[in-house]
């Protein structure tokens, strides 16, 4: 039998065990210790990174299709307010589950470390290829949005540049709507030039004459703008991402304060003219609003005190930006009547009906503010978990490496960034956003499992934090997601379709590669250990 048969036997030996292999917190913990990322987080700047990955799309944008409704799926109207109310209960457990395992085991990693140490290497390795979806696809679809908003923003200065003379006019003209091939993907600007009645083929150029060419540049130039300053250290993203949410709350509040003024509770009657149906689908819809808060368990190996830290950032984000997101939509349904909402800027269109055009314009630019802030935390998250796989040797040893300067992990990274880049050019908004939806219920269904588990398996580990009411509570949070993600299959056949290809493809790398180079590595170690114990005795003997 040859080396490799040897080899290649001891790969299928013990199959069953080695799926389920857990980790050992304490290893987990001593093994952070060794990265040297740098502490530099406290619980406020925890809360900063939550409310900078949480507060964007969601309530700038998918709030008027929760409201208003898609074709096919009827909306909320002004029982908006319910499906907010619904999907943060749905949230809250969840996040509960997440703030006892982060305080516990605080590695940078999040769900995917705390399934390693509850369920084994396979579920370990699936949750880390879940929440690559969520936060990578997630970002494209920010990503997307931005690009949208942007457009937005600069249709706002038509009125002025009218005024301009005829040739700076066609050159403004020229910046203010960029040909569609710009600023989409090829599928999204082929529908619009369909829709235009106009032929794709004529206006979407093509490379050596039968490649077409359709990229969205400004989403493609603000990813690598954040992969840069990601590069360059968490406290440089921490001071952006902070001056960033300081803008969107200034936004928000703005919106709030000022539109006060103009709600007709009129406009609350009827309260739900689409029936609860559509208050659960809203419910899912809104769902995507609350995103994001997740990401600060991701952080813990920065944080200076995670056993304190975690938990308030967690709970502390979730609660903030529920009493925002209930207060907007008591705005928003309460200024424009709940069927007049627009669905593509619904903040900013309803201060337009109140005649503050001027609060309109800042929106836009909050909005914009926002949705980098959502990109810049996402992708720190994105890289974060990764970093965490690659020292479990589910990659290549090159992903783990620090930058020796800024002490970030800059390979994996600019890997993620260039993922985004090539997920832009070719992925839809729509899709990107529902692929996300659907890994973060997967992820929170996880944790919530993952904390019932532990305390089974391990009842004597250190809790800074424990969920209340267990098992109770970790089962709300598991029976709320599911609730939730069934109602989305229900309504979005593609994507429910695409999920479990995405799985099924993780479950074949998973063969391909992690498994086996675990195994190796495994076996590489044994070896080097009984090695240094030969190597021992020998020694012994010799004195003896
Ligand atoms: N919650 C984030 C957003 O709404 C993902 O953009």
């Amino acid at each position: 039998m040859s080396q490799n048969d040897v080899t290649e036997a001891g790969l299928v030996e013990n199959f069953v065990s080695n799926l389920l292999k857990t980790k050992n917190p304490d290893d987990m913990l001593a093994q952070s210790k060794e990265t040297g990322l740098k502490k530099t987080l406290n619980w406020v700047d925890l809360i900063i990174l939550g409310i900078g990955a949480v507060i964007g799309a969601g309530i700038f944008s998918m709030v008027g299709s929760a409201v208003v409704g898609t074709p096919g799926h009827p909306g909320a109207g002004p029982a908006l307010i319910i499906s907010m109310i619904i999907a943060a209960i749905a949230c809250i457990f969840s996040a509960l589950c997440y703030a006892e395992f982060a305080s516990m085991i605080p590695v940078s990693g999040g769900v995917y470390t705390y399934t390693f140490a509850t369920m084994g290497e396979l579920a370990a390795w699936m949750v880390g290829w879940v929440l690559m979806l969520q936060y990578t696809i997630g970002n494209i679809a920010v990503a997307c949005s931005w690009t949208g908003y942007l457009l937005q923003f600069l249709r706002g200065f038509e009125p002025y540049t009218a005024h301009l003379p005829a040739a700076l006019q066609g050159l403004t003209h020229h910046i203010m709507y960029p040909p569609l091939w710009l600023v989409n993907d090829y599928a999204t600007a082929k529908e619009a030039y369909l829709k235009m009645g106009l032929n794709p083929a004529d206006h979407i150029p093509h490379l050596l004459g039968f490649i077409p060419f359709s990229v969205n540049v400004p989403a493609i130039l603000m990813i690598l703008l954040v992969t840069s300053i990601l590069v360059k250290g968490i406290s440089e993203s921490k001071n952006m991402a902070g001056i960033m949410v300081i803008i969107k709350l200034v936004v928000i509040g703005l919106f709030i304060g000022v539109g006060a003024f103009y709600v007709k509770p009129d406009n609350w009657t009827p309260f739900m003219p689409n029936g609860i149906g559509s208050v659960l689908i809203s419910a899912f819809t809104i769902f995507f609003a609350y995103t994001g808060f997740d990401a600060i368990s991701t952080a813990a190996e920065e944080t200076k005190n995670p056993q304190k830290d975690i938990p308030i950032g967690i709970i502390g984000t979730l609660v903030l930006c529920t009493i925002v997101y209930i207060f907007v939509a008591l705005v928003l349904t309460g200024v424009v009547r709940w069927d007049a909402i627009n669905i593509h800027a619904p903040i900013a269109h309803a201060m337009q009906m109140t005649g503050q055009g001027w609060v309109a314009g800042l929106i836009s630019v909050g909005a914009l503010t926002g949705l980098t802030s959502v990109l810049l935390v996402m992708q720190l998250a994105a890289t974060r978990i990764l970093f965490s796989m690659a020292r479990d040797n589910f990659f290549p040893s090159i992903l783990k490496k620090v930058h020796p300067v800024y002490k970030t992990p800059h390979v994996i990274t600019w890997v993620v960034g260039i993922a985004m880049v090539i997920g832009c050019m070719f992925l839809d908004l729509n899709l990107a956003a529902q692929l996300c939806i659907f890994s973060v219920f997967t992820s929170f269904i996880i944790v919530c499992v993952g904390v019932l588990i532990l305390r089974k398996t391990d009842p004597e580990r250190h809790r800074p934090f424990k969920v209340p009411f267990s098992p109770w509570f970790p089962a709300m949070g598991i029976i709320l997601c599911g609730g939730l993600m069934v109602v989305a299959i229900t309504s979005m056949g593609k994507t429910a379709l695409l999920f479990p290809l995405w799985l099924a493809i993780g479950v074949g790398i998973y063969a391909g590669y992690g498994y086996k180079r675990n195994r190796r590595i495994e076996r590489i170690e044994e070896k080097r250990q009984s090695n240094k114990e030969a190597r021992e005795q020998a020694s012994l003997s010799k004195y003896e």
